[in-house]
């Protein structure tokens, strides 16, 4: 990589509505912080740029419907983003947020200027209104049938029953998502950039300049190219963003895909200001975009049209985009609630037993570079049991425990003169990986990195087995002969377990960290240069006692898992409103024997006590009496209920459910609810009023 004197690594600033997912580290967040820990390591020059997203429409339409301000949202997500990140050691040069003034500034005076050199065209048209919430309608926001399937609840921009792609005038009777209101048309003016009159020079900046961009991006610029660019709306009517820049634009704010990838530039300036030009303005910047596969166009396509026009700015020389990650072979959905959320993750894998290693290792080795991949919990457990344990873990902790069985707890000097072959092949086998590892990092192909760094491993164990210096010391006359064989095995493998060290860093650095401490070395031993050596630890040094690197994983933690996420989707399954589409009545679970129906403990209960779930407008937390005891239930069914016209109600609840943490209550069972055809939810009760606890069945 010898053209370019430094490196601006970015990664897709996440919109501050919600947490992050493991779904979002492994799509973009976790190659770009092993690829940057990487270039750390050669000591190249390099910036990791990142921030929050903090305009848009679905966080101003979050803030409606949670009744506080886009602000607030913004607030509340940015700092638990920041910490989700930081909890998994993504190592960021600066986590900015695009709602700082810096931002504001950079994305009005960048409009400014392609408005000045006459870039945009000012188009007038008709757009859907919502009357009632005062509000211009995006095309998410407006649903109605489907013209091509007769789906009732499609969205302005497609379907998601039959798929089509939908512009808001094809629905059949239109109403407003927020407020269920039949929309108005109404006119307004925006600023178009004419992205057609790009094309022809992205075609040859892509299409034969960057052919070496990954097949799934390279794939998506050219169907989108090969369809015909179109003019593209810049601005949008809100009161929520970036303010247009111009006298006549009172009410209109960027286009949030305008202002977005600004926070680029502006976090860099945010970061350097004094020599941010440096690193955005100088052809010998590489800049690497680190995005998820919905984020291409905009990547690859609109912004740098937006650059090209601007003309001040370097392109980015690749971006490296991932497909997606599923759960348990199923979308990530944030309405369903069907995710591993990061903070809830490190809650029960805390970073003092290095869990966000563990899910580094699990969601890089699934990491979905060429096709979308699946992350399961019995998968997360394999992994860590049968690999970082039984792999990793267990030559580190059999180099160390022999070390200082058969070495005093030292490193051993290395006898020339009777070196084997065994020994020169794992030399050679050591040079050959870390030549590996660096094309496969190099190239982004971060799960064969990853696996060639668990192979050194694997032939550590291999070369240890096939030494088997315990049995060279089976009494201690024979280990006075063998000494010398002994300690070129020890010397050996804890060089190469110094070596693990620096391979794992990028990946896992945490336990590079850890592997430094117990060999006692600085951290400066994981530059890359050092890679390779036999060198790295200084004969006759006195090491650390043995500390095992990884716990097993118990059946009974991955059980845990997947409840808390079949409840969680429940808890919000039974309170999602118009949006999500529900599955159909007609379709019956698959059959269970009697015995799984007999696992079930319902008993019949009485509400004694009900309020709202703070910052949760679905939730209510239920006191239930179940005769001999009294239960804490926290419900879906706040949109359904008011808390005070349900108590004394009887329930039937399932006593047995493992209890599962809600907005930071512990819910101790469900209460069941039958849904009619509306999707409205009733309670299930016994035709009369029976004592608590009373058994259903
Ligand atoms: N917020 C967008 C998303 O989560 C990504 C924005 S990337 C940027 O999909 F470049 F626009 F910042
Ligand atoms: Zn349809």
């Amino acid at each position: 990589m010898p053209e370019f004197k430094r490196y601006l690594v970015t990664a897709a600033l996440p919109y501050a509505n919600g947490p992050i997912h493991i779904g979002h580290l492994a799509g973009c967040y976790l190659p770009a912080d092993i690829y940057v820990r990487y270039l750390r390591a050669k000591k190249l020059p390099v910036k990791f740029i990142c921030g929050t997203d903090e305009h848009g429409v679905p966080i101003t339409i979050k803030a409606l419907q949670e009744n506080t301000t886009p602000q607030a949202i913004v607030d509340h997500y940015h700092t638990l983003i920041r910490d989700s990140f930081a909890a998994v050691d993504i190592s960021f040069d600066i986590f900015s947020r695009t709602s700082k003034p810096i931002h504001h500034e950079t994305a009005q005076a960048f409009f400014k200027k392609l408005y000045n050199e006459g870039y945009f065209e000012v188009k007038e048209t008709e757009q859907f209104y919502d009357e009632e919430k005062q509000m211009f309608l995006a095309d998410r926001y407006i649903v109605g049938t489907c013209p091509v399937c007769g789906y009732e609840k499609a969205y302005g921009d497609q379907c998601e029953k039959c798929g089509s792609s939908l512009s808001p005038d094809e629905l059949i009777n239109p109403r407003s998502a927020l407020s269920d209101s039949v929309p108005l048309k109404r006119k307004t003016k925006h600023w178009y950039m004419p992205l057609q009159r790009f094309e022809p020079w992205l075609r040859k900046w892509i299409l034969e300049q960057h052919r070496e961009w990954k097949a799934n991006v390279y794939g998506q610029c050219k169907s989108w190219l090969d369809h015909g660019l179109q003019p593209r709306a810049m601005t949008r009517d809100s009161q929520w963003g970036v303010k247009v820049p111009l006298p006549e634009a009172e009410g209109k704010v960027l286009y949030v895909w305008f202002d977005a990838p600004i926070g680029y530039i502006s976090a860099t300036k945010e970061l350097l200001p004094d020599t941010w030009k440096d690193w955005w303005q100088r052809e010998d910047t590489r800049l690497i975009h680190f995005i998820g596969k919905d984020n291409i166009v905009f990547h690859c396509i609109i912004f740098p049209a937006m650059l090209k026009a601007h003309g001040d700015f370097v392109l980015p020389d690749n971006v490296p985009a991932n497909e997606f990650l599923n759960i348990e072979g199923q979308k990530v959905s944030t309405s369903r609630n069907w995710a591993v959320w990061v903070h809830e993750y490190i809650h029960d894998f805390p970073p003092e037993q290095r869990g966000q290693d563990v899910l580094r290792y699990v969601l890089c080795a699934n990491m979905p570079e060429t096709k979308d991949n699946d992350f399961t919990w019995k998968d997360f457990q394999d992994r860590n049991n049968n690999e970082l344990v039984a792999i990793l873990g267990n030559f580190v902790n059999r180099t160390l425990v022999l070390m200082h069985k058969l070495c005093k707890g030292k490193v051993p000097p290395f006898h020339e003169e009777v070196q084997d072959e065994a020994d020169q092949h794992l030399y050679a086998y050591l040079q050959k990986a870390k030549h590996n590892i660096e094309n496969a990092i190099e190239q982004f192909h971060f799960r064969d990195a990853l696996m060639e760094v668990m192979n050194v491993a694997r032939e550590g164990n291999k070369y240890l087995q096939e030494k088997a210096p315990w049995l060279l010391a089976k009494d201690q006359a024979t280990q006075l002969v063998n000494q010398p064989i002994i300690d070129n095995t020890i010397f050996m493998c804890l060089q190469l377990t110094a070596n693990l060290a620096i391979f794992l860093n990028p990946f896992l650095p945490a336990t590079a960290r850890k592997i430094c401490y117990l060999l006692k070395v600085v951290d400066r031993m994981l530059e890359w240069e050092n890679a390779g050596s036999l060198k790295l630890l200084s004969v006759g040094y006195s090491l650390r006692a043995p500390e095992l690197l990884f716990r097993k994983i118990e059946d009974a933690e991955i059980e845990k898992q997947i409840q808390k996420l079949q409840t969680a989707e429940q808890a919000s399954a039974t309170s999602t409103a118009v949006s999500t589409p529900q599955p159909t009545q007609a379709t019956v679970k698959p059959t269970i024997n009697y015995d799984d129906f007999d696992k079930l403990d319902l008993r019949v209960g009485t509400i004694i006590a009900a309020e709202k779930v703070k910052q949760a407008d679905k939730l209510l937390q239920l006191t239930v009496d179940l005769g001999f005891e009294q239960r804490t239930i926290v419900s879906g069914i706040a949109q359904y209920f008011q808390p005070d016209q349900i108590i004394g109600q009887q329930v039937v609840v399932v006593a047995n459910l493992a209890p599962r943490k809600l907005k930071g209550i512990v819910s101790q069972g469900m209460i069941l609810m039958a849904e009619d055809d509306q999707g409205k939810l009733h309670f299930v009760t016994p035709s009369d009023n029976i004592p608590p606890g009373g058994k259903v069945s």
